[in-house]
């Protein structure tokens, strides 16, 4: 089973320098593929650490080449590399995901053209070695610098990793399309405790943010969370103000979970007294995920202080969510 895992991984590396290849040596990647990350600004030295490439516009380039060299077109739809002879991936950039070694375990695939309805990204279909449950993107590339900075960004994006990291962020990792899973947590808490939250600042994003928090907090993680202006995402925010703009204003919008949380629900309750008391009530069973006593007093502490409320009141709400909770 090893062997087949570790044959597997082979066929991704050789499809990861094909779609490289496209990318960089045939005129079609560099017109259309190539271009389009420089327009984005990714310079070669990130392309090359995260593995981008292009499928091009044919369905049997990737096919053909893989079985010339001796791969089997077994392996390749075990991969979900090639369906019915045909290759999967096609007129689209590429973008490698990697396990925590650093091996090529899927890819995904962006589309260019801005009109087409087809989905904005495709992505590889589990496979033995790709659970994408288990999977953070960007970890490996991620991993020294979270150890260092013992703190990881987490964002949306496959391009909010890349574009951070090559401005000088390197502490990133992305969900990539799927939310937060206890899995991915417990991933990230091998190399850190200290998780952000850096999602896109929309409507879904918030939502996913929130669903987040628990989801960390419950494999005994310390969140925090950064809301980023209305519309922007990671990418899109650093390309507009800069490295040092960017580091200041996740330096200043830094909350702790609790705080991003009934901030939110109580400036939606408005003066409603019933509204405000559902989203303390909410904030509170968020608050009693935090298992260890010492850190769930402190933000009681702290929280207590802004809602202006009797502290035994909300000890005792605290304590009612965790016996609700068993
Ligand atoms: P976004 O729609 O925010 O895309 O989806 P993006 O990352 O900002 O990409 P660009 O900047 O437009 O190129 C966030 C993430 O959700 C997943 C991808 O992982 C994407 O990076 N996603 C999104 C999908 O898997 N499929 C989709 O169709 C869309
Ligand atoms: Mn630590
Ligand atoms: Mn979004
Ligand atoms: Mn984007
Ligand atoms: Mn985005």
């Amino acid at each position: 089973e090893r062997q087949e895992k570790e044959a597997l991984i082979l066929v991704n590396e050789f499809a990861q320098q094909w779609f490289a290849d496209q990318l960089y040596n045939t005129d079609e990647g560099k017109s259309i593929a190539l271009s389009y990350f420089k327009s984005r600004g990714f310079r070669r030295e990130v392309m090359d650490k995260f593995g981008l490439g292009y499928a091009p516009n044919a369905r049997n380039g990737l096919l053909k080449a893989a079985v010339a060299a001796g791969y089997k077109e077994e392996q390749l739809d075990k991969l979900g590399l090639t369906r019915n002879k045909k290759d999967f991936f096609w007129d689209r950039v590429m973008f490698t995901i990697h396990n925590l070694s650093g091996k090529p375990i899927a890819f995904a695939g962006r589309i260019l053209k801005k009109d087409v309805k087809a989905p904005k990204y495709v992505n590889s279909p589990e496979s033995e070695i790709y659970y994408k449950s288990e999977v953070l993107y960007g970890l490996h590339q991620a991993r020294q610098s979270v150890r260092k900075l013992d703190n990881v960004y987490m964002v949306e994006g496959y391009t909010d990793v890349i574009s951070l990291h090559q401005n000088g962020i390197e502490n990133v990792v992305a969900t990539s399309g799927t939310s937060l899973t206890p899995g991915q947590a417990r991933l990230v808490k091998r190399q850190t405790e200290n998780v952000t939250l850096l999602y896109d600042g929309d409507k879904a994003g918030i939502k996913a943010a929130l669903r987040g928090v628990d989801v960390l907090l419950l494999e005994g993680l310390n969140v925090r969370v950064v809301i980023l202006p209305d519309g922007e995402d990671p990418d899109s925010y650093m390309q507009q103000v800069g490295t040092t703009a960017f580091q200041e204003f996740l330096e200043k919008k830094r909350r702790d979970f609790l705080f991003f949380k009934a901030d939110l629900l109580l400036e939606e309750a408005g003066d409603d007294v019933a509204a405000r008391s559902d989203a303390i009530r909410s904030s509170i069973a968020t608050l009693a995920l935090v298992e260890d006593p010492l850190k769930r007093a402190g933000y009681l502490q702290q929280f207590t202080g802004r809602l202006g409320l009797e502290e035994s009141l909300l000890v005792n709400l605290v304590n009612q969510a965790i016996a609700d909770r068993r």
